[in-house]
């Protein structure tokens, strides 16, 4: 067994047992892939102010995220397809994220089903809803998520329409894979996965499938959210959907700081700044760079979480340290789950809390709760000064 030591290793893993199509799907961006890339860059661009000889006995990650006790503050973020990274990969993750104690958000495109995912947990989990056309689908969702005991919903407000990532389409990404002469040759290299994958309670889009009536098509990412996905989604649908849940809400996807004011005045619990991993609008800021305005325009009004960009718990102190209450890794677990299933998940989040752990103690610091701007040095050109 290597050793693993960091979240690129989990990576370097995940590469060799995953077929291309799944891979490239996570590890893609829209367009060129600027935002993507800068997602990570920005980063790297924020740097730390170490302390010294202060006392760092008693440190604690721990923390709160929309009122639930967190082991820190990092939630796995809902991924579309994660069930394909890993046979079950959902029910993995989910586990993982309930052995380690933080939240985990299952996807309106997760292959293992809401119910599926609920068998096989006990504590609750998040929910993350993309809106679709069929208003009764739609709410048959939210009331399948409240009967799972679902404790918030994640509204997605970034993907009524979905980015073009190129490689997708090359692909020719479905779930179950379909058989092509590339494709079944380079299944034949990934044997743990496919034996693996024969085992696995679901091969399709367990929220999905037997679920809805007269689709053409439910294998198909790209064919399925432009067909069903509600492009009219605006706010006062948001409130709409908010009161039909009536619990807990997570707006995720906000980018702008007038965007940040709607959701807050909306009455969310919390919003995510992201700008869903550079998958969406190629050209958009990264997360981290925009996340200063937001939350000058909204941070006592309504928790603001962050996620796109974070691979380490150097970028998770980074992100608090701005000023952000919690933080999603998405791909970071994913590379954990293709690589060495639920252990996976829990080295990924274990790698994570580490490095936060030793990062705090380094720049002189106990408590998540007491990590602020003066634990880091920003370039003075971050935010960007842009006309208009
Ligand atoms: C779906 O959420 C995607 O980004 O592929």
């Amino acid at each position: 067994m290597p050793v693993i030591t960091s979240i690129a290793d989990l990576k370097r893993i995940y590469r060799r047992r995953v077929p291309k199509m799944f891979y490239d799907y996570a590890e893609s961006g829209s367009w060129t892939e600027q935002t993507f890339r800068e997602n990570t860059t920005d980063f790297e661009r924020i740097r730390l102010r170490q302390r010294v000889a202060v006392d760092m006995t008693g440190r604690s990650t721990a923390g709160q995220m929309i009122g639930q006790d967190v082991a820190m503050p990092v939630a796995l973020a809902p991924v579309g397809l994660t069930g394909m990274q890993c046979a079950d990969g959902e029910i993995k993750a989910a586990r993982a994220a309930e052995a380690f104690g933080v939240p985990f958000a299952l996807s309106t495109m997760s292959i293992n089903s809401i119910e599926e995912v609920a068998a096989a947990t006990k504590k609750p989990f998040w929910f993350q809803l993309y809106t679709m056309k069929d208003t009764d689908y739609t709410a048959r969702l939210i009331r399948r998520a409240r009967d799972a005991g679902c404790s918030a919903l994640v509204i997605t407000l970034d993907l009524q329409i979905l980015g073009q990532r190129h490689k997708d389409l090359k692909n020719g990404l479905s779930a179950p894979p379909k058989l092509t002469p590339a494709t079944i040759a380079n299944l034949m290299t990934k044997w743990s996965w496919g034996i693996e994958m024969l085992g696995a309670k679901r091969r399709d889009f367990g929220n999905i499938v037997g679920h809805v009536e007269g689709v053409s098509d439910t294998s198909q990412l790209g064919a399925w959210t432009a067909e069903q996905f509600d492009p009219s989604l605006d706010w006062g649908k948001v409130a709409r959907l908010m009161e039909q849940w009536g619990g807990k809400v997570i707006l995720k996807g906000i980018l702008d700081a007038e965007d940040a004011r709607k959701a807050a005045e909306l009455g969310a619990d919390a919003i995510v700044v992201s700008n869903h991993g550079g998958r969406q609008l190629d050209g958009a800021l990264s997360s981290i760079r925009v996340l200063p305005s937001i939350l000058d325009a909204v941070g006592d009004k309504v928790e603001v979480h962050l996620d796109s960009g974070i691979r380490s718990g150097q970028d998770v102190l980074k992100a608090l340290a701005m000023g952000a209450k919690g933080t999603y890794i998405g791909r970071a677990f994913v590379y954990g789950l293709g690589a060495m299933g639920q252990k996976g998940v829990e080295t990924a989040l274990e790698v994570i809390r580490k490095e936060l752990d030793i990062t705090m103690a380094l720049c002189g610091e106990k408590d998540v709760a007491h990590l602020g701007r003066h634990n880091l040095l920003v370039p003075e050109d971050f935010e960007g000064r842009w006309q208009g």
